[in-house]
């Protein structure tokens, strides 16, 4: 059993959830993630690892509230148990010296892309951090990421903070510093990394994302997590979860996150005591 220290929403719909997981801990690198679930019978979801510690055990997911588990998950309170906590699961994303660095990062991708940031500059790379949000209350970790970058941008839907609109001005903004950009690193939401994507493409900047297709046992074996990269089929869990952004089959990726639609959707609908009484009747049929 894994005991929740922390459990705390952070900023509308986002939260932050600090597990006692001290085999993670100790061995977690930027760019991985864990498969937990919230409860006994509960499903297994992915959640990057938004930041660790090796001496206490201690590992820290950040994550929006969107369905069943996230949900389940959000309401935990600190002190209880979860039952699951399997990681670290995927590739460390690649730290190089590559010069200057545009970390790009919206929704649960600011916590996700902080360890990825901080890795980045002890390499001794020039970092540039880019947050994106709805509107500045949407905003957190601003001063964590500022300790890492050499500078850090912000764009916002409603132009309440840094540049109005989104993604789409990134080439403004690319164009706008004073130095060349050797490599981007986007983490966020499937549509935001496609549009960093289309965004950066024209440029031939080398784009990493960190895929989040749908995921089940994590390890290879399912096959769910399946992605076109550059016309080869490769299984995120294992082969990533970072690609070439300008290779991915956004598409197809769009579409295969919609597989579940339905049934997710019916939980969020039925109450947890009409869930209960469905699953019993269930049983009672079997
Ligand atoms: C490698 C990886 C890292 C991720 N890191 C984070 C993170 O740090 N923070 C965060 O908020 N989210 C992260 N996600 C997405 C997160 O796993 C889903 O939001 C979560 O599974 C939704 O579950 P739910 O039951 O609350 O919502 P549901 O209503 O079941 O689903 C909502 C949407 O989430 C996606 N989803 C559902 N089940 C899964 C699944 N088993 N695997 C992947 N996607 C699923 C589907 O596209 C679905 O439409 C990550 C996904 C992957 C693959
Ligand atoms: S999650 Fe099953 S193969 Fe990747």
């Amino acid at each position: 059993m894994f005991r929740v220290i922390a459990s705390q929403m952070i900023v509308p719909n986002m939260h932050l959830l600090t597990v006692n997981a001290p085999a993670v801990a100790r061995e977690a690198k930027p760019g991985q993630f864990v498969i937990l679930r919230a409860e006994e019978e509960g499903e297994r979801i992915p959640l990057s690892l938004s930041d660790w510690d090796a001496k206490s055990g201690l590992i820290t997911l950040v994550f929006l509230n969107i369905g069943s588990t996230t949900g389940r998950l959000a309401s935990l309170p600190a002190g209880i148990s979860i039952p699951t906590v399997v990681g670290p699961l995927g590739n460390a994303t690649e730290i190089e010296s590559y010069g200057t660095v545009v970390c790009l990062c919206g929704c649960y991708g600011i916590g996700s892309i902080f360890p990825i940031a901080r890795a980045l500059k002890q390499k001794g790379n020039r970092v540039i951090t880019i947050m994106e949000a709805r509107s500045s209350y949407l905003f957190y970790w601003e001063e964590r990421l500022a300790a890492v970058s050499d500078k850090v941008i912000q764009i916002t839907r409603d132009g309440t903070k840094g540049y109005r609109g989104h993604v789409a001005r990134l080439p403004e903004i690319l164009g706008s510093l004073e130095e060349p950009v050797d490599r981007i690193f986007a983490n966020g939401c499937t549509f935001f990394m496609k549009r960093v994507a289309d965004e950066t493409r024209p440029s031939g900047i080398k784009t990493m994302v960190s895929l989040n297709p749908i995921m089940i046992d994590g390890t290879g074996m399912c096959g769910v997590c399946r992605v076109t990269v550059g016309s080869t089929t490769r299984f995120a869990c294992v082969h990533g979860p970072d690609f070439d952004a300008h290779q991915v089959d956004w598409e197809e990726l769009l579409q295969r996150r919609k597989t579940y639609m339905p049934e997710e959707v019916v939980p969020l609908r039925t109450s947890r005591c009409e869930e209960r009484h469905f699953r019993s009747q269930e049983k009672s049929h079997e």
